[in-house]
């Protein structure tokens, strides 16, 4: 089988380079492609590598994500976002190949209390949250050869991540301040991309499993839990700071003005993507451990 992977050094891109290696054949772009076009803003160059390729399964996990100058860059966003998987989409149905996309928990207004679920009515509060969800509806208006994974706080080990931002200044500060009334499940790229290879390896089998799937790693945090986590466990690890998880006071999202509006509640109901595919999702702690292990 050959898999055609976009966006191969992002977060989730990366990890998967690693998890779609078993599968098959995995020709694997970035933005800048030698031999074939990986930029997802030139539409005519997308389509002309999946004709070229000729993949049986697509990934894309390419995307526009910086949020906040999603909000004065619209046009770049929407078109990588929301057209070019219409694009892909449009390409994979004449393949007759499967179409792999990654979605976000900002598709949803972030409002009361209980996770999100599948069907539950979108509302995105911002720009980068209206063109995600205009590449859900894309892809789902031209194949139903597709799963969409909607996933939330990811993080990875290489690159920057909001636990070595806090392990920073961890080192520099005596007390922090970190928002204490989002919820959510950080989520790391390497769970994402193995659950991504699991699946698409049963869905190749199984052409009911289809369609839009939350998936998160599971329990709840807020970044101000979730940075008192990082502080202990790295203390715990030997590693040497100047606050401790007691240092790290709450605050409330307004104290940090930015200009996109993120969702108060960003928990994602995994329960189908676990039943459907028979798949258990860990605790948000494992993996964030796992990481903090590979870079202290
Ligand atoms: N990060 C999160 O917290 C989060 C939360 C929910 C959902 N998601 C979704 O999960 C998926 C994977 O996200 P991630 O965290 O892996 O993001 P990431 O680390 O920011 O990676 C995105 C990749 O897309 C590439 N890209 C940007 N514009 C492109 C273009 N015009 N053409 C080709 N490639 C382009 C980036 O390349 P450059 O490095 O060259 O810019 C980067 O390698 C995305 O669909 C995202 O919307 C992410």
């Amino acid at each position: 089988m050959k898999i055609l992977l976009l966006g191969r050094n992002g977060q989730v891109g990366w990890e998967l380079q690693r998890s779609l290696a078993p599968l098959g054949e995995v020709v694997a772009l970035d933005r800048h492609g030698a031999d074939y076009c990986g930029d997802l803003s030139d539409l005519d160059g997308i389509a002309e590598t999946v004709r070229q390729v000729r993949p049986g399964v697509i990934v894309n996990a390419a995307a526009y994500t910086a949020v906040d100058k999603a909000e004065s860059e619209p046009e770049l966003a929407h078109t990588v976002n929301g057209l070019a998987p219409g694009v892909l989409a449009h390409e994979a149905k004449r393949l007759g190949a499967l179409l792999v996309h990654y979605s976000t928990d900002y598709v949803f207004a972030g409002d009361g209390e209980t996770p999100w679920r599948e069907a539950d009515p979108v509302a995105p509060l911002s720009v980068y949250g209206r063109t995600k969800l205009e590449g859900e509806r894309a892809i789902a208006a031209l194949t139903s050869n597709h799963l969409i994974f909607r996933t939330s706080w990811v993080y990875a080990a290489r690159g920057g991540n909001f636990a070595k931002t806090m392990l920073r200044l961890a080192g520099e500060r005596e007390r922090l301040t970190v928002i204490d009334d989002q919820f959510g499940a950080p989520t790391g790229a390497e769970l994402i991309a193995d659950v991504t290879a699991h699946a698409v390896s049963q869905a190749m089998g199984n052409s009911r499993l289809r369609g839009i799937y939350h998936l998160a790693a599971g329990g709840t945090t807020t970044w101000n839990a979730y940075a008192r986590f990082v502080i202990a466990s790295a203390l715990e690890l030997g590693a040497t700071l100047k606050a401790g998880a007691e240092a790290v006071d709450p605050v409330p999202t307004s104290a940090f003005p930015t200009p996109a509006k993120r969702p108060h509640n960003s928990r994602l109901d995994t329960s189908k993507l676990q039943a459907d595919f028979g798949l258990a999702l860990p605790p948000w702690q494992q993996g964030v451990a796992r990481m903090l292990s590979e870079i202290l």
